[in-house]
């Protein structure tokens, strides 16, 4: 049977979950990942458009493909995700070898259009959001209707796990193409997330990382006047047995309610990190973005989680060199940076994304020289800032998970290897340590620090790592990464 896989993420967490996912449903039909897209009987690749480098990555590996389809008509080559779903018939124009163009809402089928692929010879198309106009409440054709096996090979290690808890966006940030390629906003049903998480946590899961583009506005109305928010699912999730850390991300500024940062100070498995992307520190930026929010207002947010949360990190999304930056406006963004106490920012130059209301109606004036000083500026601001955090965390004890082994080479025969892992305020912590130790709790204490990560000697092994046969992990290779997640 021609059965075998290999599947190429680019993107967000959600595209890393999808791709889980999609594997998942695929192994259950009896394919088997292999290494190589070239050996492969099917190639997918899961996809991004939330700048044109992303786009052009993935086109210049389907034209690289061309060839190889062609002189095997009988393989099936794969778009799934957000280009699908926002470029759609221009892929097979631009790419007529191609065989399925599978949008975010669809992705439950893939199997199926792989089959009708096969079948007919003629490309197959998925793209429908799959949601009835009006309705909130609404399912999706996608993967929270229908509870797929999900597929610990295929993530960043067998014991974190990511949970969707809302899917789309309803911000329409001008700038932004989530909103087109995801859909509207929709929070899915408490009962179904914590189910997943335990069931997860019952496999030797240990973290799970819910996702949503906007987590903190989560709400489900169960229709009878009770609503759950997010603090009332993280105090669910927090009491779930053999989970240990419970993390969330992306959160909106302007929903960081109180009794979420009550939630996160107060529950003892909720990490104490929140990406809060602020954009822009000037405030006509932020305007023109269509943010919702001032700098003041962001500010205001900043000092209500200092002072109710102070053990929280917060880290940051920039955009530099958006339509009509002046000198002046970055400056704003500048100082906001500089003042914020920031874990980390990632920083991006400004993508003009057709389909966007910004592209319609702004001029990408700021010249693409101007946009990278402007990001290495901010990034010097950002990096001092995190240096200087990191070098006051020197001598203290920073509890971590341990995730795999570091980025140093295997030192001579009989030391110990480095092992890499996050504490509870998501810093990246190294340290010696055997191997045994991946998938364990330990403290450990800073002994020196960059500005992106925290060296530490282990004090005490805090709990041990699951026993590997826990995690279920199939022995065939997992997916590649073409790209890290974007935020
Ligand atoms: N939902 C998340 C972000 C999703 S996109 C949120 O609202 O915070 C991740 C990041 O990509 C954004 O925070 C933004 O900083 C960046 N981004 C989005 N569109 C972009 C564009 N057109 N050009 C450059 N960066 C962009
Ligand atoms: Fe995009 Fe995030 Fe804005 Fe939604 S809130 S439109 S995902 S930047
Ligand atoms: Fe990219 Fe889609 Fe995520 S556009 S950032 S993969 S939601």
């Amino acid at each position: 049977m021609a059965n075998t896989l290999y599947i190429e993420t680019v993107g967000c967490q959600m595209n890393v979950l999808d791709s889980e996912l999609v594997v998942g449903s695929l192994r259950r039909k009896g394919y088997r990942l292999v290494d190589s897209a070239t050996e492969a009987d099917v190639i997918l690749f899961n996809t991004c458009s939330v700048r044109q480098h992303a786009e052009d990555k993935i086109y210049s590996a389907l034209g690289r493909l061309r060839g190889h389809i062609e002189n095997h008509p009988e393989k099936v080559l794969g778009v799934l995700g957000c280009m699908a779903q926002k470029d759609q018939e221009i892929i097979l124009k631009r790419a007529p070898h191609v065989d399925l163009v599978c949008g975010t809402g669809q992705l439950a089928r893939v199997g199926e259009l792989i089959d009708a692929a096969r079948a007919t010879g003629r490309p197959q198309m998925a793209l429908s959001l799959g949601r009835k106009e009006g309705s909130k409440q609404e399912v999706s054709s996608s993967f929270e209707s229908y509870d797929p096996p999900r597929d610990s090979a295929m993530r960043p290690t067998p014991f974190q796990a990511f949970v969707r808890v809302q899917i789309g966006c309803d911000k329409f940030c001008t700038y932004c193409i989530v909103p087109s390629t995801r859909g509207p906003e929709q929070s899915r049903h408490p009962d179904a997330i914590v189910d997943e998480a335990r069931r997860l946590a019952d496999e030797g899961c240990l973290e799970v990382t819910l996702l949503g583009q906007t987590v903190n506005s989560y709400r489900f109305h169960h229709g009878d006047g009770r609503v759950t928010r997010l603090s009332d699912l993280l105090a669910r999730l927090d009491k779930i047995d053999g989970l240990l850390r419970v993390r969330f991300i992306t959160s909106y500024p302007l929903d960081m309610t109180d009794d979420l940062l009550d939630a996160v100070r107060d529950l003892p498995k909720v990490v104490k990190y929140l990406h809060v992307p602020a954009q822009s520190g000037c405030d006509d930026v932020l305007a023109r973005m269509k943010r919702g929010y001032t700098s003041g207002q962001y500010r205001d947010m900043m000092a209500r989680v200092r002072d109710r949360c102070p053990a929280a990190t917060v880290s940051s999304d920039f955009i530099v060199g958006f339509c009509g930056e002046t000198d002046e406006s970055f400056s704003r963004t500048m100082e906001l940076t500089r003042e914020s106490d920031f874990k980390n920012s990632y920083i991006f130059k400004y993508s003009p994304r057709p389909g966007t209301r910004a592209i319609d109606k702004f001029a990408d004036d700021i010249p693409e020289e101007t946009k990278k000083v402007r990001n290495n500026e901010l990034l010097a601001v950002q990096n001092a800032n995190s240096l200087r955090s990191h070098r006051a965390m020197v001598g203290r004890e920073v509890t971590v998970l341990a995730e795999g082994l570091g980025k140093v080479a295997p030192r001579e025969p009989g030391t110990l290897p480095q092992l890499t892992g996050r504490s509870m305020a998501d810093h990246i912590v190294v340290f010696d340590a055997p191997e045994r130790l991946i998938g364990a709790v330990v403290r450990a204490r800073v002994t020196d620090a960059t500005s992106f990560t925290l060296f530490a000697e282990v004090v005490e092994v805090e709990s041990s790592a699951p026993a590997r046969a826990a995690w279920a992990a199939p022995s065939s290779p997992s997916s590649r990464r073409l790209e890290l997640p974007v935020s």
